[in-house]
């Protein structure tokens, strides 16, 4: 029987313990973690997200802001956001939910975060940190996935990881955090992407297969061998043909796959509620001064 790593449960573990280490810093130290968090536009995914990152911040005894901006909103605009939280005080943590509207660098954004205040890890300065293994703010979904190996699977030293996807999100940093010479990980890791033209010649070599390409249901148990253990990053909304309804559904076949797997992370239910519960640590980290400061 395939064993179901259940996200959802470690997150709301992670939050249980983060709520007390929150009342424990106001009452030693009085400070309280502040996160800033800027929407533009009307991605209906990116809304859902943000909305959740500030419900959990209430949750834990974070101070939070959302800014919604409309779609059109300059440049400019963003950075003057961005300029204005780094000042702040009571801002531990920006985070510029992306995609952004196609008149907004992505990049240019990134790079007008204070780096010690870059709860998503997506700063160069962090990037070439996390490369380097030195101290920094590790992106939230590769932190998340790298707690759920660690939690059940135990050490991946020696273990062949593959991921399928090079986002600068996941797929990137999640390769590079896997192959660190560090306890949790030291693992083999092979990079997959669209240029492959036999994925399944590389995904079946897979003892962890991390699956982030955004693609509905393309890992099938013709990319797998046996005992594989199986990380969905992919959240995909599908029309379900027999209800006519909206769902959400992995880059993997769950049904399809689970007599072959060992283990592998539900959607919803998996890496999602990860990603929020290592972007509170990292806010909390970011308030607390203890990842690295200028
Ligand atoms: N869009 C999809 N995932 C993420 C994330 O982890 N952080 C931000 N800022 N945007 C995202």
């Amino acid at each position: 029987m395939a064993m179901l790593i259940d996200g959802k449960a470690v997150a709301a573990e992670l939050r249980a313990q983060l709520r007390q280490k929150v009342q424990r810093l106001w009452q030693e130290r009085a400070i309280r973690p502040g996160l800033a968090l800027l929407l533009v536009g009307d991605n209906p995914a990116s809304q859902v997200y943000v909305r959740s990152k500030a419900k959990a911040c209430q949750e834990v005894g974070f101070l939070s802001i959302v800014e919604h901006l409309p779609a059109d909103t300059p440049q400019q605009v963003v950075f003057d956001y961005v300029a204005r939280w780094n000042e702040r005080e009571d801002i531990h943590g920006i985070l510029v939910q992306l995609p952004l509207p196609k008149q907004i660098e992505e990049q240019e954004v990134l790079l007008r975060i204070a780096p010690w205040k870059d709860v998503d890890g997506f700063h160069p300065e962090n990037v070439g940190r996390l490369v380097l293994g030195l101290p920094c703010f590790v992106p939230c979904t590769p932190a998340g996935i790298l707690e759920l190996l660690r939690r059940y699977v135990g050490p991946l030293s020696g273990k062949h990881v593959v991921v399928v996807g090079r986002s600068n999100i996941v797929g990137k940093p999640v390769a590079n955090l896997l192959m660190q010479k560090t306890p949790d990980a030291n693992a083999i890791v092979t990079v997959c992407h669209t240029g492959a033209h036999d994925l399944a010649q590389y995904t079946r070599q897979a003892d962890v297969l991390i699956a982030a390409m955004g693609v509905a249901g393309i890992v099938g148990p013709e990319h797998l061998k046996e005992g594989a253990v199986v990380i969905d990053v992919g959240i995909n909304r599908v029309v379900d043909p027999a209800s006519g309804k909206e769902r959400l559904v992995g880059d993997v076949r769950f049904e399809e796959v689970l007599p072959r797997v060992a283990a592998i992370t539900p959607v919803p239910g998996g890496v999602g509620p990860m990603t929020i519960a290592m972007l509170l640590w990292n806010t909390y980290r970011a308030a607390t001064g203890e990842v690295w400061r200028r």
